[in-house]
């Protein structure tokens, strides 16, 4: 009797250790296993096994910081010692090359692809010396989690396609229009900017990777100069877009896209575009991805709600289990990597909306 009691007892406990779970951060350093503060930024976890990698923007510490060597990964067991395993990504010193040192990369997200058994990194990509204007979207792989991630392609997204739900229209745009007018935002609405990248494809800047349960997955991007969100389906590899895919709010300057399932219901929380500046987030929904979207309040609450408590949405982890955390970065533009970490469960009200309470 005394051993069948131990026995259970063992059970439990060893239950209860093997479910690490998510710690609120809350703006504060965050010392990894040497002291130094987490620089991941932008970026996600994925949990293979029993080990959790969390993927992230590398950031230089000073003005410097728009200089990045590469995607950094740390690793965890208990989600709360976190390893530095250094750069699983790293950029070129080839010149010429599209991820030569000095590019941009941004907001990584690495996911699993079953049916290639790679791991695959998309990241928005910016190319040497030209700021923002290149707005790429770049894919790497590798076949472990900790890499190394070898480049694989980049550029605009679906050249030559029309997204599924802008009605064809002969009607010319008007393109002479002064930017911020009612007529100028009506001609965006109607696809203005779509239709100018038509060829060379979409712009692709603040971005994200959704696996849906059905084991699809989609790009989330903010595209046609920011003022728009796309949303395109991939294909079984994980590495390539199908063509389809869809605007949702043309000229509703969405950024930082983080998204999850929940309730038989798909949410997204975004922020507006204000650069490294805190605003205030989004809350959108739908019944299917690639389906109509509509906007709610704000889903944070608290102190600092109005500012997203000074960060800005970067992913939504879900643990399998029906727990998802919001993670967003406080962003510090003269120290990037300094910049601090936001993780807040989400909670669910009586109908069953999420919201983000400040602890
Ligand atoms: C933000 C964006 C960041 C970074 C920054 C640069 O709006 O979310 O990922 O691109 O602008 O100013």
């Amino acid at each position: 009797m005394a051993n069948r009691i131990f026995l259970i007892l063992f059970a439990a406990l060893s239950v209860l250790q093997c479910k690490a779970v998510m710690p609120v951060l809350f703006g504060e350093t965050l010392p990894d296993t040497d002291g130094k503060h987490v620089n991941a930024h932008g970026g996600n976890i994925l949990k293979v096994d029993s080990v959790y990698y969390w993927y992230g923007e590398s950031r230089g510490d000073s003005i410097a910081g728009f200089r990045q060597y590469g995607v950094a990964c740390y690793t965890s067991s208990d989600l709360r010692n976190w390893q530095n395993r250094g750069l699983v990504f790293e950029t070129s010193s080839q010149v010429g090359s599209p991820v030569e040192s000095g590019c941009l990369m941004e907001r990584p997200k690495v996911v699993y692809c079953p049916a290639t058994g790679r791991y695959v990194m998309w990241f928005h990509h910016e190319l040497k010396d030209r700021g923002y204007a290149a707005a790429q979207a770049a894919v790497a792989t590798a076949d472990n989690p900790l890499g190394p991630f070898h480049f694989s392609h980049s550029g605009r997204v679906n050249p030559g396609i029309y997204p599924l739900n802008m009605p064809q229209t002969d009607a010319a745009y008007n393109t002479a229009l002064e930017w911020w007018t009612p007529e100028w935002r009506a001609e965006i609405e109607r696809g203005m900017f779509v239709e100018r990248d038509l060829e060379s494809g979409q712009m692709a800047r603040d971005q994200t990777i959704f696996i849906d349960t059905d084991g699809k997955a989609y790009h989330v991007y903010s595209s046609e100069d920011n003022l728009t969100l796309q949303i395109a389906e991939l294909d079984s590899t994980y590495e390539k877009h199908t063509g389809r895919y869809i605007r949702i709010f043309p000229g509703g300057h969405n950024e930082a896209p983080a998204l999850f399932r929940h309730g038989g219901k798909y949410w997204m929380v975004t922020s507006g575009c204000t650069g490294w500046d805190p605003n205030e987030a989004r809350l959108l929904c739908a019944d299917s991805v690639m389906g109509e979207w509509t906007q709610l309040p704000n889903p944070c609450r608290g102190e600092n709600a109005a500012r997203t408590f000074n960060g800005q949405s970067a992913y939504i982890y879900s643990d399998g289990q029906g727990g998802f955390t919001f993670m967003a970065d406080i962003w510090r533009p003269k120290n990037l990597a300094d910049s601090r970490h936001i993780w807040l469960p989400i909670q669910f009200d009586a109908d069953g909306i999420p919201y983000i309470q400040a602890p």
